[in-house]
């Protein structure tokens, strides 16, 4: 019998290594490659390259209108819940403000809607502007 619980302990962690992968990967998307789509649909010129509303546009912004508010804090600068689950900034909530504008969802028409991005560039750009949160 106790020769035995070694074997399950190793059985353990050896399935919760397998596990470990597998909740990394649950969030979809490559930041380095969202990074280029931001630059190339230049959301830079409002958000800037480190997301904190400093690109020539977005300082003007905030004295005419709404800020792009300051993504590496998250808490305060996602205010839009588009679909109405009682949180803001989730994935899909920054899905569809990418696609569709923030207008739509009560927020600032300067955040206009961006055709043309795939399933995969939405992921990416969405893990990019994960990545700018400062831990
Ligand atoms: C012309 C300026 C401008 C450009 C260009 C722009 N944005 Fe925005 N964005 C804004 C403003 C202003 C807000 C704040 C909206 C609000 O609070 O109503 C915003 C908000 C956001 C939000 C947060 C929404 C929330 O929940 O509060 C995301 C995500 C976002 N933008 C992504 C992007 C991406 C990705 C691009 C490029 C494809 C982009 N934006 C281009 C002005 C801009």
């Amino acid at each position: 019998m106790s020769r035995r619980l070694p074997a399950k302990h190793v059985l353990m962690v050896f399935l919760a290594s397998l596990l470990a992968p597998a909740v990394a990967a649950a969030e979809p998307g490559d930041a380095a490659r969202g990074r280029k789509i931001y630059e190339q649909a230049e959301c830079t010129q409002c958000h800037g390259l480190s997301g904190r509303g400093d690109g020539p546009v977005g300082l003007s912004l905030e004295k005419i209108d709404k800020s792009p508010g300051d993504w590496s804090n998250p808490a305060e600068a996602f205010k839009l819940d588009t679909d109405k689950d009682g949180q803001t900034g989730t994935r899909h909530d920054l899905r569809n403000v990418i696609v569709r504008g923030a207008l739509v969802f009560g927020g600032s028409q300067m955040m206009g809607p961006t055709p043309g991005l795939s399933d995969d560039d939405l992921d990416d750009l969405v893990a990019f502007i994960g990545s700018l949160a400062a831990n």
